[in-house]
């Protein structure tokens, strides 16, 4: 039986800045940012979305009365929680209108989380065929103003629904994984900015990449030339293709030249909205098929994800005849109408975010165009709204 991702939708901002605008800002030459860590636009994550807001916001254009109906699991892997005890997939699931019969839980493991979804999530649904599963990643990526780490910012939602006779990937039930306590990037529970070494932590990336996807190689005895392309977890975009070339020499020149080629396609839409933590790998999957022409059915792509901390796993999928209408295609144009902000936007904008404080706080929505908002704080309970109510 085939079990993988049935469908994929994404959830950013309306608003972003130009990575060139925000480097020279910063007195750094543009093409540090455009080339160099390899972004163009960063998304602008205003204070009515937050980790819940933009999970329902990618999830709720894709669903189905029918997926409604099946869907039995519900897992938001996510960093940025809104709550220490009580999981962001609760208040997902009742926006989304889920049933009550659905086990609803939240994930952490930093940027890895949402992996660890979808493989909980194939495997419930091998053992119950006639149910779904929605996996979602939503993301806010801060790391601070005039930090290293602010140029690999940005923040999001990918939403997955995982089914049985998937339409767009079916997933290997193979995979390879590392995990170790590494001090690369934490966040305690009293700031609201990552703290990270960044130079560290692009080592450690490496690090796991080359040992898993080596170990799955080896251990499932797997070709590399079997594999159409490799998509990853992009902070930045840049990352991605230092970890692709510190494995070319393990296949010929031909097939460098299709990996490279084809990781051009993969980090399109990631370049224009930045880090999304959880999401990223799967928003670089959709954009691995939404933009690439050269990619067919039965091409299997191999999918590195990695969370600081540190967890990697590698896996792979196979391309279904009909991936097509899984897909978010309003995707390029709904990042093509975004708003750019200026810098100054930008900052006002990170900088009145819904302080973690006891007292009643409101949150200026009017310009949110999304369905889902959050419009403040009451009771000490965030209070989130449905606009097409
Ligand atoms: N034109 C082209 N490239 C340029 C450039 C220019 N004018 N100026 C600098 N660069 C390049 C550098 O050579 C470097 O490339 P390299 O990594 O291939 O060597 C790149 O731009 C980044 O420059 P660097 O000086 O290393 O940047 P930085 O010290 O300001 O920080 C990060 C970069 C990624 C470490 C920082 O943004 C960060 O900490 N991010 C958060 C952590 C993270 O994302 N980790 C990833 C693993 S999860």
């Amino acid at each position: 039986m085939k079990v993988g991702i049935d469908k994929l939708h994404f959830a950013t901002s309306h608003l972003y800045v130009d990575m060139a605008e925000l480097a020279t800002a910063r007195q750094a030459e543009p093409d540090k940012y455009l080339i160099g860590i390899g972004q163009s636009k960063m998304a602008v994550i205003p204070p009515s979305q937050d980790a819940v807001t933009l999970a329902a916001n990618a999830a709720a254009p894709m669903l189905t009365a029918t997926d409604i109906a099946a869907i039995d699991l519900l897992v938001v892997g996510t960093e940025s929680g809104i709550d220490n005890s009580k999981a962001s997939a609760i208040y997902v699931a009742k926006l989304l209108g889920l049933s009550q019969r659905v086990r609803t839980i939240e994930m952490k493991e930093a940027c890895y989380a949402a992996t660890a979804g979808v493989q909980l999530a194939q495997d419930h649904v091998r053992v119950h065929p006639d149910k779904k599963a929605l996996v979602i990643g939503s993301d806010v990526a801060r790391y601070g103003l005039n930090t290293p780490g602010e140029p690999t910012q940005g923040g999001g939602a990918v939403a997955m629904l995982i089914s049985a006779d998937p339409k767009v990937l079916a997933l290997g039930t193979e995979s390879s994984l590392l995990s170790e306590d590494v001090m690369d990037f934490w966040r305690p529970l009293y700031h609201t900015e990552a703290l990270v070494d960044g130079k560290y932590s692009s080592n450690i990336y490496i690090d796991y990449f080359q040992d898993v996807f080596k170990n799955y190689l080896q251990t499932t005895q797997t070709s590399p030339d079997t594999l159409t392309a490799l998509v990853f977890h992009l902070p930045y975009t840049k990352m991605g293709l230092k970890a692709l070339r510190s494995v070319l020499p393990l296949v010929d020149a031909e097939k460098q030249a299709q990996w490279l080629t084809h990781f051009e396609h993969a980090r399109q839409l990631n370049r224009q909205v930045g880090n999304l933590y959880t999401g990223s790998l799967y928003l670089s999957l959709l954009s691995q098929l939404l933009t690439d022409p050269q990619l067919q059915p039965g091409n299997r792509l191999g999918l590195f994800s990695y969370g600081s901390g540190a967890e990697g796993e590698f896996y792979t999928g196979v391309i279904q005849p009909d991936y097509q209408a899984g897909l978010d295609h309003g995707l390029p144009q709904r990042l093509a109408r975004r708003r750019r902000v200026s810098v100054a936007e930008y900052e006002a904008l990170f900088s009145h975010q819904l302080q973690w404080r006891a007292d009643d706080q409101s949150v200026s929505y009017a310009d949110d165009p999304h369905r889902f908002v959050l419009t403040g704080q009451k009771d000490e309970q965030r209070q989130y709204l449905d606009q097409q109510v």
